[in-house]
């Protein structure tokens, strides 16, 4: 898919039967998630790790509807082979800089798949002697699940499809939509 082609129709695909999640749901399950910590975190010492580049916009919208004091930090990590996982093919390309030692990790992630990148980062934190790690994802994709990941906040679960737009992308693209859109064919001409 190239927006810039001929081929690519905009009307097409921006109109709404493309979306699978529009502003409105988004905004109403990022609320919902945003108390639900709010409440889960009062007596703890919160930070906000948010997964590059996916979570960006999330994350952003998320912290302001969490109601205590928190910190934010972003880390980024990068898969080799997206059919299947084993340890060894998530690699870390940006860590975070704070520390987290006796913290309560809350990590932000746009949508799980596999499950892979979820499961290196919750060992990952543990092994940094963090007080709690929990998951707070947008998009529970759960169709191609590999690795058991306990998801602690999720917006809305999704069975199968690829994704686009708030944070989504594909090829870096798409990601600046508000809406979230299905790709009908990511290599195909629309
Ligand atoms: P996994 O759970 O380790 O397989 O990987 C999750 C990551 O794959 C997410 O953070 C996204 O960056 C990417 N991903 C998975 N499904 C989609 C999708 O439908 N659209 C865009 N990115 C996706
Ligand atoms: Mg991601």
């Amino acid at each position: 898919m190239d927006e810039n082609s001929d081929l690519f129709k905009w009307e097409e695909f921006m109109s709404d039967k493309n979306i699978v999640v529009s502003r409105e749901d988004i905004a109403r399950e990022v609320a919902r998630l945003g108390q639900e910590i709010s409440r889960d975190f009062k007596d703890g010492r919160l930070v906000v790790i948010g997964i590059l580049n996916g979570a960006f916009i999330f994350t952003a919208d998320l912290v302001r509807k969490i109601n205590l004091p928190l910190e934010i930090d972003f880390i980024r990590v990068k898969s080799y082979g997206k059919d299947s996982c084993s340890s060894g093919e998530i690699k870390l390309t940006k860590d975070v800089e704070i520390s987290v030692a006796g913290k309560d990790v809350l990590l932000v992630e746009d949508i799980i798949d596999t499950g892979c990148t979820l499961s290196f980062l919750k060992d990952f934190f543990a092994k940094r002697y963090a007080n709690s790690v929990s998951v707070c994802t947008l998009i529970d994709k759960t169709e191609r699940r590999q690795k058991v990941v306990e998801v602690d906040y999720c917006g809305l679960e999704i069975k199968e499809g690829f994704l686009v737009g708030y944070g989504l992308d594909f090829a870096e693209r798409h990601r600046q939509y508000a809406d979230i859109y299905h790709l009908i064919d990511p290599h195909g001409d629309k």
